[in-house]
């Protein structure tokens, strides 16, 4: 297979979308927008990619540290998409082949029509092929301007174009393919001679045109996929079209998403057949759900490895954690980092739980903080139980053994421990360790004043 290398443009700001971050690096459906173009290009075959950046260029660059086959070049004034395309060129010297050209805030771009574009250029023998579109409304883009027979002739800048040229519907989507030869040759002969005194990268078709080389213009047949995007108003669009894609390829996968318009599952989940999702749940950060389990309402999920038939109950929130098969949490628990739950552990309504370890059908059914513990199998933790893990200063830890009964109102103040098999009497304040097999009983003798209501009340 013949060489082909991209050069993907990330230099500019990104002014409308009124940020203090680079447009590229603002969040699409869990990824940053540049990812998606990124990773289109590497999976139509690109090696090297290069990137072209400018603005904020060590945030971009440090997002992609250690991908062996991107390379950055540095455009330190943007001068136009053809200066961009000049600069990445001094990095990719000595390159043969065929070159891709995308711009970074193209996120719904897919590696499929990449290479159909490919195919079609290469088939064709062309020095440059444009991918276009046709646009009810197509202000703002380049216009494609093709002679009497059909035959592309050059682009036009919406800046640039008299009122019959503003008139034509074929959009430049700006996502080329070019032979290496004819860009290494003439992307010097671009010049600044226009509307906005740019170095544009367009110029390049009436070159080719000009030189007799063959220049064609393939129309992609889904418009969305090269759609720009410049505001908030299209990250949001584009934010959902890719999640559409994301629920598509999971339900096909055999996940039920009961309401998939209003489900949330960022890129680079997995999640196992027979699993439903309910409405309103955010899933992201890498998370791995097992084969049936159930996620109710509102549920948010991230960076979270979950086993199978677990059911996570409405709105409750899982960050971090592992949890082992047929777990059950929640409704409104919050599972906070380094939560590690075995099977069949079950935590119920109103549970904090923070670097925790549980052990096999240990329980905390209600109302609960658990904090730095470590705690076995079969454990009951009684309703309002809290680990009283903080000083002020230093965090301790909390250590109870297999089949322990904490009763209902207890505190455990650490660092302490409770043996195997011991019982924690309810309203206990533990501040000692418990050996095991026993009873801890910590509590104000109770005293009953009789008639002394009627003695207040004449
Ligand atoms: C460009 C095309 C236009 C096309 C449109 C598609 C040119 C002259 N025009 O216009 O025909 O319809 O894209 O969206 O190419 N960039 C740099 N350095 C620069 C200038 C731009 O890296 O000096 C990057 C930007 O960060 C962006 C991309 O190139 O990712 C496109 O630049 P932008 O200014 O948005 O071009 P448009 O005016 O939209
Ligand atoms: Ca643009």
């Amino acid at each position: 297979m013949e060489s082909l290398a991209s050069i993907v443009l990330a230099a500019g700001k990104g002014t409308r979308m009124k940020s203090g971050l680079i447009k590229v690096l603002h969040p699409v459906a869990g990824l940053p927008m540049i990812a998606w173009p990124l990773a289109a290009a590497r999976e139509a075959g690109s090696d090297p990619i290069i990137l072209v950046i400018g603005h904020q260029a060590n945030a971009v660059q440090g997002t992609f540290r250690g991908a062996a086959d991107i390379r950055c070049a540095m455009q330190e004034e943007q001068l136009g998409t053809g200066h961009a395309v000049a600069c990445a060129l001094d990095v990719l010297t000595g390159f043969r082949g065929t070159v891709l050209i995308l711009c970074g805030d193209t996120p719904l771009l897919r590696s499929e029509t990449l290479k159909e574009m490919l195919t079609f250029h290469r088939d064709n023998g062309a020095a440059l092929t444009v991918l276009t579109s046709l646009m009810d409304d197509p202000y703002g883009y380049g216009r494609v301007v093709r002679d009497a027979s059909g035959q592309v002739s050059r682009i036009v800048e919406q800046k640039d174009a008299d009122p019959e040229e503003q008139q034509i519907r074929e959009i430049n989507s700006g996502i080329y393919c070019m032979d290496s030869e004819f860009l290494f040759g003439n992307i010097k002969g671009i010049s600044n001679d226009n509307a906005q005194g740019e170095y544009y990268l367009t110029d390049l078709l009436a070159i080719a045109v000009r030189k007799g080389l063959t220049c064609l213009a393939l129309p992609t047949s889904d418009a969305d996929e090269i759609m720009g995007v410049n505001d908030r108003v299209q990250l949001a669009e584009a934010g959902r079209i890719l999640r559409s894609r994301i629920n598509r390829d999971h339900m096909l996968n055999g996940v039920t998403l009961i309401d998939p318009e209003t489900t949330y599952i960022d890129h680079g989940v997995s999640i196992g057949a027979d699993s439903t999702i309910h409405p309103g749940c955010q899933i992201g950060g890498g998370t791995i759900i097992g084969e049936g389990c159930e996620i109710e309402q509102n549920v948010s999920i991230s960076g979270c490895r979950i086993g199978d038939d677990c059911h996570i109950k409405a709105a409750s929130v899982l960050e971090d954690s592992e949890l082992g098969e047929d777990v059950a949490v929640g409704p409104m628990a919050h599972l906070r980092p380094g939560t590690v739950l075995a099977k069949k552990v079950k935590i119920g309504n109103f549970v904090e739980t923070k670097k925790v370890v549980m052990g096999e059908g240990s329980k905390a059914s209600h109302l609960t903080y658990l904090g730095d513990a470590e705690i076995g199998r079969n454990v009951n933790i009684g309703c309002g139980t809290i680990t009283c893990n903080y000083d002020g200063v230093n965090k301790h830890r909390t250590i109870i053994g297999d089949d322990v009964f904490i009763g209902s109102d207890v505190q455990l103040v650490a660092p302490v421990s409770v043996g195997r098999n011991s019982l924690v009497a309810a309203g206990t304040t533990v501040t000692t360790d418990v050996p095991p097999d026993s009873l801890a009983l910590s509590r104000t003798p109770q005293i009953n004043k009789e008639g002394w209501r009627l003695k207040k009340k004449p």
